[in-house]
C-alpha cells in the first residue's frame, strides 16, 4: 500500500472515536478544470500514473457542485441522486454511486449517507474541455466540507492534498485540479515533494508564466471519440509505451528547468512535443485513432507559420480530441488575440473560441 493511502486508513481510527455532529447540511464547491502541458497517459491500477504530468489551472472553465446530505448511521442503502444543469443524468448518477462506493476505506460514514448533487459547468459540455477533472475535484471538495460537518472538526492534515488523493480516485487530471497556477501529479526526479497519489502546486515559476492565456479553437464539438479511459488502457499495449514514458520524464524535468528560468521558447517547444505525442500514441495504438481534424492541423500549421514570423511566443497543445488550445503569455496577448481572430476563428465550428487563463483553484460556494 501507499504511504499517504495507509496515513488516509489510519485517521479513519481515529475519526471513529468521534460522535457525530451535524447529521444534514448542505455545502458547495466551485472547482476548475485544466489543461495539462506534460500528459498523463497510461496508468496502473487505481490510479496510479505512468508518468508524472503537469498542468495550467484553468480561470473560466468551471463546475460548481452544491451537495446537500443527509447522514444516518443506522441507515445502510443510501440513496444518490444527481442532477447536471438541471436534468437528472442516469450515466452521471451510476457513475458518483460507483466513486463514492469506492472511497469506503477512506470515508466509511458515506455509506450511510444520503446525497442529493447538483451540478453545473460553466463551458459546453461538447468543448473537449476536461470536465471529468473540474467535476471530480469539486465532487472530493466537497465530500471533504461534508466530513468536517458532520465531525465537527477540521481535518488535521493538508486539505487539499488530502481533496487531490481523493479526487485522483475519481479521475486522474482531477488529482490537478486543487490548487491555482500549476500543478504536478507524479513521481519524478525534477520535484522533491512529487508523488503519484495527489499532486501538488508546482513550487517555482518565473514571473514570464504567471500570466498565461489558453484560447481554445472549438475545430469540432460533441462527444469525445475516444474516452479516456479506453485511451489509457491501449498504453498497456501500445510498442512505444515504454518510450514515451521515459521521454514524457525527460519533458517533465526539462519543463520544470524552463519553468524557473522563464525560457518562453523551450517552454513551448516541450508543450508542442507532448502534444504531439500524446497523438502519436493514439495513432499508433491498436486500433489506431486519428483525433486531429484537417482544421486542427491547419491550426497547427498556421500558429507555427505566426511564431517565426513574428517571434511571439505562441504555441499550442491538445486534449485526445481535434480541439486545439493556444497558449501565450498574458504580455503578448494583444497582438496574439487579433492573429487568432483574424486567421485561426475561421478554422473554428462556428467561429467558436473559449478565451480562458492561469486560474486561482478551486472555491467554497
Ligand atoms: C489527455 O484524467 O480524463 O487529458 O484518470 O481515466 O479519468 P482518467 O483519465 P483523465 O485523462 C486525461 C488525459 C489527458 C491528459 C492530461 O490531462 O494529463
Amino acid at each position: 500500500m501507499k504511504k499517504f493511502e495507509e496515513q488516509l486508513i489510519k485517521e479513519v481510527e481515529a475519526l471513529k472515536s468521534l460522535q457525530p455532529g451535524e447529521r444534514k447540511g448542505n455545502v458547495g464547491w466551485e472547482s476548475p478544470s485544466n489543461i495539462a502541458f506534460v500528459k498523463y497517459w497510461g496508468k496502473y491500477p487505481r490510479q496510479i500514473p505512468a508518468n508524472a504530468s503537469l498542468s495550467l489551472t484553468l480561470s473560466k472553465a468551471v463546475t460548481r457542485t452544491r451537495a446537500a446530505y443527509n447522514y444516518d448511521p443506522k441507515r445502510e442503502k443510501p440513496v444518490v441522486q444527481f442532477e447536471f444543469e438541471g436534468q437528472r443524468k442516469g450515466d452521471f448518477t451510476a457513475r458518483i454511486e460507483k466513486y463514492l462506493s469506492g472511497l469506503d476505506e477512506f470515508m466509511p460514514w458515506i455509506r450511510h449517507t444520503d446525497f442529493s448533487i447538483s451540478s453545473e459547468n460553466t463551458f459546453p459540455h461538447s468543448s473537449g474541455i476536461a470536465s471529468s477533472a473540474s467535476a471530480m475535484s469539486a465532487m472530493a471538495l466537497c465530500l471533504c466540507d461534508i466530513e468536517q460537518e458532520i465531525y465537527r472538526q477540521e481535518y488535521p492534515g493538508d486539505f487539499f492534498r488530502r481533496a487531490s488523493f481523493l479526487a485522483r480516485l475519481g479521475s486522474g487530471s482531477a488529482s490537478r485540479s486543487l490548487y491555482g497556477k500549476m500543478a504536478e501529479w507524479g513521481i519524478t526526479a525534477s520535484c522533491k515533494d512529487s508523488s503519484d497519489e495527489f499532486a501538488i502546486p508546482v513550487p517555482e515559476i518565473h514571473d514570464a508564466f504567471m500570466d498565461m492565456k489558453d484560447s481554445i479553437l472549438i475545430i469540432e464539438s460533441g462527444k469525445k471519440r475516444v474516452s479516456s479511459s479506453l485511451g489509457h488502457d491501449l498504453m498497456r499495449s501500445n510498442p512505444y509505451s515504454k518510450l514515451r514514458f521515459e521521454a514524457a520524464e525527460e519533458n517533465m524535468q526539462q519543463l520544470c528547468n524552463v519553468m524557473q528560468n522563464g525560457d518562453l521558447g523551450g517552454f513551448i517547444d516541450i508543450m508542442e512535443n507532448e502534444a504531439l505525442s500524446l497523438h502519436a500514441m493514439m495513432m499508433t495504438s491498436s486500433p489506431g485513432y486519428v483525433l486531429m481534424q484537417p482544421n486542427s492541423l491547419e491550426a497547427i500549421h498556421r500558429i507555427r507559420e505566426f511564431r517565426s514570423r513574428t517571434g511571439l511566443a505562441i504555441g499550442f497543445t491538445l486534449d485526445a480530441g481535434a480541439n486545439v488550445h493556444v497558449i501565450y503569455p498574458g504580455e503578448q496577448a494583444e497582438s496574439i488575440r487579433k492573429f487568432i481572430d483574424q486567421e485561426l476563428k475561421e478554422l473554428c465550428e462556428h467561429g467558436a473560441i473559449i478565451h480562458d487563463e492561469m486560474g486561482s483553484g478551486p472555491k467554497r460556494i
